[in-house]
């Protein structure tokens, strides 16, 4: 074993034991409420601190260095803390979606992964890899959508466990499997996959040609990547302190170590080898309800009446009731030291993923569909 895999078969069994320690025990099967109620106090305020030591408010050089080197841990120890509010406010698929008329949430979340897999021309049978897979929600509907098999890559053990959790519950054993991973090391086959695909997870890198030359290594030649990508966008001026400020928020709310522009990302693909075939910024349309209106507190968006505890829980009336619980909770002792900050953080992301929006600086559903040459090496 070479000392660089040793070093990362480390660091993965001891994200392992801390991830056992924090949620405790059936943490797969708790979800929201009461799976925050399972967490081991003190392993929380260790997670919140690990998470939260790179988000000071600097933007310098320096800070955005450390924040690009420990972006394993740092992303491992934000979905640690973050993945029972994102359950509870979001579902088991933890992207956006383009929303149209008269369409409920959970069928505009289905949809937009439908369409991914459609574009991408996923076929029954094929072999296909989910880069950065959350809970699955997104492996499960495509399975169910294309009868393909799944695999789902993901850094973080807790979110691993509900994965198959769910899988279990909705009988999908057979299409679907999860694996522990860094996708800027991704330690499979070369060649072994028919498709990959990657929704709202690759933005976690350091740097973009990272995953993606990881992406070409595992994928057949001839194989297509589809990827909804979050990125600045062409109005975006690094240098404008008001655009920076909103890139920042979605930084530091989401885990994020830099957010890049939408020009880095196409040269990064062309860079490691892919063909572009496609593109489009879905977010960039007449749309009559904006990507962001879960976030926004706008009733007028509102589609289903089923709709409306998802939208109370993401709205901003919503969010400061759970900020406002969590305070308590964290003033009595409940919840861990900390868990007001991250709120916080989770509020400064809302915020800076709407304005990100109104004003075009942000999308978070870049589409690339991209293809491996058939004469690849
Ligand atoms: C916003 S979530 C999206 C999850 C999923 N694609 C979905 O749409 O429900 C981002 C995901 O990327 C994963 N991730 C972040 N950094 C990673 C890394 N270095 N290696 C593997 N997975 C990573 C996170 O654990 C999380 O599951």
């Amino acid at each position: 074993m070479t000392s660089t895999s040793s070093s990362s078969s480390d660091l993965k069994s001891k994200q392992r034991e801390f991830s056992q320690s924090l949620h405790g025990k059936d943490s797969d099967k708790k979800v929201g409420v009461s799976a925050f109620f399972n967490k081991d106090n003190k392993a929380q305020e260790v997670a919140i601190n690990d998470y939260l030591k790179h988000w000071d408010g600097k933007t310098d050089k320096e800070a955005e260095q450390r924040r690009l080197e420990d972006y394993n841990q740092s992303t491992h120890s934000y979905y640690n803390v973050v993945t029972d509010f994102y359950e509870y406010g979001w579902g088991t698929s933890f992207h956006f979606s383009r929303y149209y008329k008269g369409e409920a949430f959970a069928q505009a979340t289905a949809r937009h992964e439908h369409y991914l897999a459609h574009k991408i021309g996923i076929k029954e049978g094929w072999k296909v890899l989910d880069v950065g897979c959350g809970v699955g929600g997104p492996a499960r509907e495509i399975a169910r959508f294309t009868g393909a098999h799944i695999t789902g890559l993901n850094n973080n053990d807790y979110q691993i466990g509900k994965a198959f959790h769910y899988a279990k519950k909705f009988h999908l054993e057979d299409q679907l499997n999860f694996i522990k991973g860094d996708f800027m090391n991704i330690d499979l086959p070369e060649n072994s996959f028919d498709a990959v695909y990657a929704i709202e997870a690759t933005v976690h890198a350091p740097v973009l040609e990272g995953v993606y030359s990881q992406i070409y290594k595992v994928l057949k030649p001839g194989g297509v990547f589809g990827v909804y990508e979050w990125v600045m966008t062409d109005k975006y001026d690094e240098t404008n302190e008001a655009h920076r400020k909103i890139a920042y928020e979605i930084e530091i709310g989401d885990g994020i170590p830099k957010m890049y522009d939408v020009n880095v990302a196409r040269q990064a693909l062309k860079n490691v080898g892919f063909e572009l075939e496609f593109e489009q910024d879905l977010a960039d349309s007449d749309d009559e309800i904006p990507w962001y209106y879960p976030l926004t507190g706008e009733w007028k968006y509102i589609q289903s009446i089923y709709d409306l505890s998802t939208f109370f829980r993401t709205s901003y009336i919503g969010r400061q009731i759970t900020t406002n619980l969590v305070r308590a909770l964290e003033f009595v002792g409940i919840a861990a030291k900390g868990s007001t900050k991250v709120t916080a953080a989770l509020e400064d992301a809302a915020v800076g993923l709407v304005e990100g929006g109104r004003q075009n600086l942000f999308t978070p559903m870049q589409l690339f569909i991209v293809r491996k040459p058939l004469d690849a090496k």
